[in-house]
């Protein structure tokens, strides 16, 4: 791997290496972020925040914004519509510490579409384009970056939308655009475009590129670098159950062979992802996150079906080490 490959910065904040963890609803909070910061990942993002929850004062504890000390440098990632409230949410994440400003264009899920959100802003690029200019001129000396997919619908092959809002807010001032190389009509059917990801790179090449979609194993990794010309990658799917995967990255880049947890090892680490997640929502919730990530966790052991059923049986903290002492010797 190049040396030239192994920084990049998005705007003024240097990152020391280029593989990322992806936002990613109902996963990627701070307990994860924290674990995968452990394990070698250089920059992290929150999920997506809706900009008027964030904006009203909260009933019940935020910890979809929570962040920490250790937790940086971090992107708290907004979604909404409107460029005053987008602005206003900004404006408040560059005063609670976040390094980056992160606007979610690409959500394919029915509900953001509905409420003309997320991934509804593919098909509307003035809308994007006063969005990303309100929230740069809000979010002070913090960098703003965007998350887009490379069409709406599936008719347009020309990318237009993808095009006019790319252009409009590297002009606006921009730091960084992520692409989700799939339409936002087909959510994550097919594979990603990983040729139009290196058109857009073409086309922007000054501009800071992350590249997203399909990297499941750190050799992928190495794969979109090679085939698009990357400034960095976003890693989402292919993190959950392997939060090694940074580690494993950064073997490749360094030309070591690639790191794999031994079954005592993932035993520790898992272990360590309850722990902490235990302490931050309490043991209730912790316990109904976990099932999800033990379900990732199984696709690594040498008995996943059996695995999965146990993790989705477990009801409190002492079930989920008993799993974890069944399985994992
Ligand atoms: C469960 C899940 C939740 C996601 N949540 C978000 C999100 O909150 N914001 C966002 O920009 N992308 C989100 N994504 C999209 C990912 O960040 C990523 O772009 C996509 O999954 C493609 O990358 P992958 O092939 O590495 O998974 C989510 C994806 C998944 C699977």
């Amino acid at each position: 791997m190049p040396d030239g490959l192994k920084t990049f910065r998005i705007g003024d904040v240097e990152i020391d290496f280029p593989v990322l963890l992806a936002p990613l609803a109902g996963y990627s909070d701070l307990p994860y972020r924290q674990l995968c910061r452990d394990l070698g990942a250089p920059f992290c993002a929150t999920e997506m925040m809706l900009d008027r929850c964030l904006l009203v004062k909260p009933r019940k504890p935020q910890y979809i914004s929570r962040s920490d000390d250790d937790d940086h440098p971090i992107a708290g990632q907004i979604v909404g519509n409107e460029p005053e409230t987008m602005a206003a949410a900004a404006e408040l994440l560059d005063r609670r510490g976040f390094d980056v400003i992160d606007l979610n264009f690409a959500c394919p899920v029915r509900k953001a579409l509905r409420r003309r959100r997320g991934g509804h802003l593919m098909s509307d690029p003035r809308l994007a384009v006063k969005i990303t200019r309100a929230v740069i001129a809000a979010a002070g000396p913090r960098p703003v970056t965007l998350k887009l997919r490379r069409s709406f619908d599936e008719s347009n092959r020309e990318h237009d939308e993808f095009w006019q809002i790319a252009e409009g807010a590297f002009d606006a001032g921009a730091a960084a655009i992520c692409l989700h190389a799939r339409s936002v009509e087909v959510k994550y059917s097919g594979p990603a475009d990983w040729e139009f990801i290196a058109s857009v790179k073409q086309r922007f090449g000054e501009k800071t590129i992350i590249g997203s979609g399909d990297i499941m194993t750190a050799p992928d990794a190495v794969d979109m670098f090679a085939r698009t010309g990357v400034d960095a990658v976003s890693v989402a799917r292919g993190s959950l159950g392997n939060p090694w995967f940074f580690r494993q990255w950064r073997d490749l880049a360094d030309g070591r062979e690639m790191y794999v947890p031994t079954l005592a090892e993932q035993k520790e680490v898992i272990a360590d992802h309850f722990r902490r997640t235990e302490l931050f929502y309490g043991e209730r919730r912790a316990t109904k996150n976990m099932r999800k990530f033990g379900i990732k966790y199984a696709r690594m052991h040498p008995t996943p079906k059996k695995l999965r059923m146990a993790f989705v049986a477990v009801k409190n903290a002492r079930d989920w080490f008993a799993v974890l002492d069944n399985f994992y010797t």
